[in-house]
């Protein structure tokens, strides 16, 4: 064996596993700053890793989303939208995320297979059994290593949004989930906790309603605290 390869292996055993981890919660908790800011504190310790959304994430994904998100299959019912959001995740998982964690780059996901159990099964009144079933075809076996559960209280949630969206002028992209009135949001956080107290090994549970900063330094020691080997890393 030449040394270039010994010295490769040597790295690739000495970088911690890649890891796949999903944020989920209802919204305007902050999914997406705090899903880039994993991403680059893992950057920080020299480790690849990529950040991801669904539904999308691939082009096929991405092209879901949009058909979704404009309302166009909301009269098809909660059902048929379960069984495209779990199209769209076959897709990713089998194109992005799955050849990601093969070579050896962490998977940041801004929601998860979570969100259709949240959204569509328990909110949306999906059965369980077709909720799981749907889960077992998108994930062939992979399984989220953790998953963090931003809760906030919907109504602070939406008023976080509010400023958002007049910040930046996003007001025409509120999409047909955000829609939906203050008592279903209010059902929709009860139900992502049921989620996560029924798998407690996979999630953390961490309060949103705190600054940026501070939700950052809660995310990274939960990720921490659950990959210990991150301590070894080095600071580049
Ligand atoms: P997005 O703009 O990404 O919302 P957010 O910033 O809150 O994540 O839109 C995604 C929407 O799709 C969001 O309302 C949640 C919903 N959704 C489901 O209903 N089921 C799913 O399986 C997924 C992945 C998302």
């Amino acid at each position: 064996m030449t040394k270039v390869k010994q010295k490769a292996i040597a790295k690739a055993k000495l970088m911690p596993k890649a890891r796949f981890i999903t944020f989920e919660g209802g919204e305007g908790v902050g999914k997406s700053t705090q899903a880039k800011r994993l991403v680059n504190s893992l950057k920080n310790k020299a480790i690849m890793a990529v950040r991801t959304r669904e539904p999308g994430g691939t082009p096929k994904a991405e092209a879901i989303r949009s058909f979704i998100l404009q309302g166009k299959s909301e009269s098809w019912g909660a059902g048929a939208e379960a069984i495209l959001f779990a199209s769209a995740r076959l897709d990713h998982v089998n194109e992005l995320i799955a050849p990601n964690l093969k070579k050896g780059t962490w998977v940041i996901s801004d929601r998860f297979l979570d969100s259709t159990r949240a959204y569509q099964g328990l909110t949306g009144g999906v059965n369980d059994t077709l909720i799981s079933a749907l889960e077992e075809l998108a994930l062939n076996d992979n399984n989220p290593d953790l998953t963090i559960l931003l809760d906030m209280d919907p109504k602070k949630a939406f008023q976080r949004m509010r400023t958002r969206d007049a910040d930046k002028s996003l007001a025409g992209e509120v999409d047909r989930f955000e829609k939906e009135n203050l008592d279903w949001h209010i059902k929709l956080r009860e139900n992502f906790i049921k989620i996560a107290n029924n798998n407690t090994k996979r999630f953390v549970i961490i309060s949103a309603d705190k600054s940026e900063e501070d939700l950052a330094k809660a995310i990274w020691q939960a990720v921490v605290s659950k990959f210990p080997e991150l301590k070894e890393e080095k600071k580049t």
